[in-house]
């Protein structure tokens, strides 16, 4: 029985993306090779590379002063790579610590200049995005944001993304969590990145977007794997790109394409405004973060009475429901709903909750 796939990343796959990977396997682009064993080089994954980058620019609806990159070493890798390239050592970037990776990023600053951080919801254990900003003396280089926080299920709502730009001549967001799945003007951003690995395909490609003007500004050498210019320079091919998985990007950019934007964007809704609707009028179970920050992707709640936890979870498994337990440090559980899980997938997890409840009464 195929499983309903709840796990936060890697995740579900849309179907049709599964099934382009295996044909790949076996012979790609009729080339008589697997995708597995071509060179990078070949024109037919070129294409390939250079149209996924092309349709991510579309997909964002974004002009020609943005370069997107294919790069390697996860959303992670990101965090280093960002200051490296644009902090110098007597420079401050501004970080809102919003969660584990938000922390990650501004720790990793740390180690090329000086970070401000604006705000932490740390002591209330990231169960909400903070709204009062210290901005601090200095104007940041730039700040950084976590648009979803995957680990708490909390998200960023457009409106104060906005307000969040008026502050800072550049403004970076990790969207590793929630890249593609609501209306967003991705143009507020001066560099976006994600890994792959839930909205955008799997492991092994982390897509990233900069205005190309925001580059070039410090005074460091760079080795040239991780120059952003170099990169660009060569369009994400200055060594051999992880080609499976930017071939499992494309397949997803062209199935999002083929969706619609806005179709996904308001099936998401619908899955989320379900899901939390179900937390909310159960008697057992309750969200964990502030309402009006919940995430429409990673939707984090607890029982009421924790020592039902295992039981629930064994009780979800039985209807084929796997990947619900929340994160390692937080507990409890975590649906996390991509743009690939279809809302049947979650009307089977509302059913299973309110079964639940039933049976235990
Ligand atoms: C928001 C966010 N940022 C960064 C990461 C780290 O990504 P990676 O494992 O690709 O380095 C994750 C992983 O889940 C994430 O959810």
């Amino acid at each position: 029985m195929k499983k309903i796939n709840f796990y936060s990343g890697p995740s579900i796959l849309p179907q049709e993306v599964l099934d382009g990977c295996k044909s790949a396997i076996d012979d790609f682009a009729g080339m008589g090779l697997s995708i597995l064993e071509i060179s990078h080089r070949a024109k037919p994954f070129v294409d390939v590379m250079n149209g996924a980058r092309a349709m991510v620019k579309e997909l964002m609806g974004l002009g020609d002063e943005y370069e997107v990159l294919y790069l390697q070493g996860g959303a992670s890798s990101q965090f280093f790579m960002i200051p490296y390239n644009l902090l110098d050592s007597n420079d401050t970037a501004g970080y809102i610590d919003t969660g584990t990776w938000a922390h990650g990023a501004l720790e990793e600053a740390k180690l090329f200049g000086s970070v401000h951080v604006i705000a932490s919801s740390q002591s209330s254990t990231y169960d909400h995005i903070p709204k009062q900003w210290d901005m601090g003396d200095r104007r940041p280089k730039y700040i950084h944001i976590t648009t979803n926080n995957t680990i708490y299920g909390t998200q960023w709502s457009p409106h104060y993304i906005k307000m969040l730009r008026d502050e800072t001549d550049i403004l970076i967001g990790d969207m590793s969590s929630d890249i593609f799945s609501r209306d967003i003007d991705y143009s507020l951003f001066d560099m976006i990145y994600a890994g792959a690995q839930k909205n955008m395909g799997v492991a092994g490609a982390t897509v990233v977007v900069i205005r190309k003007s925001i580059l070039g500004q410090i005074h460091r050498p760079l080795p040239k794997m991780l120059d952003y210019s170099v990169q660009i320079e060569n369009a994400s091919m200055k060594n051999t790109p992880s080609i499976f998985a930017v071939y499992a990007s494309y397949l997803t950019l062209q199935w999002i394409k083929k969706q619609s934007l806005q179709s996904i964007y308001a099936t998401n809704i619908r899955k989320a405004e379900k899901l939390y609707g179900a937390i909310d009028s159960s008697d057992i179970f309750i969200g964990n973060v502030a309402k009006e920050d919940r995430s429409m992707m990673n939707a984090c709640f607890t029982m009421k009475d924790k020592t039902q936890d295992a039981a629930f979870s064994a009780f979800a498994k039985d209807r084929g429901i796997v990947g619900i337990e929340g994160h390692r440090s937080v507990g409890g559980f975590r649906a996390s709903i991509y743009n690939a899980m279809p809302e049947s997938g979650v009307d089977v997890l509302i059913q299973a909750m309110k079964d639940f409840q039933v049976n235990k009464n």
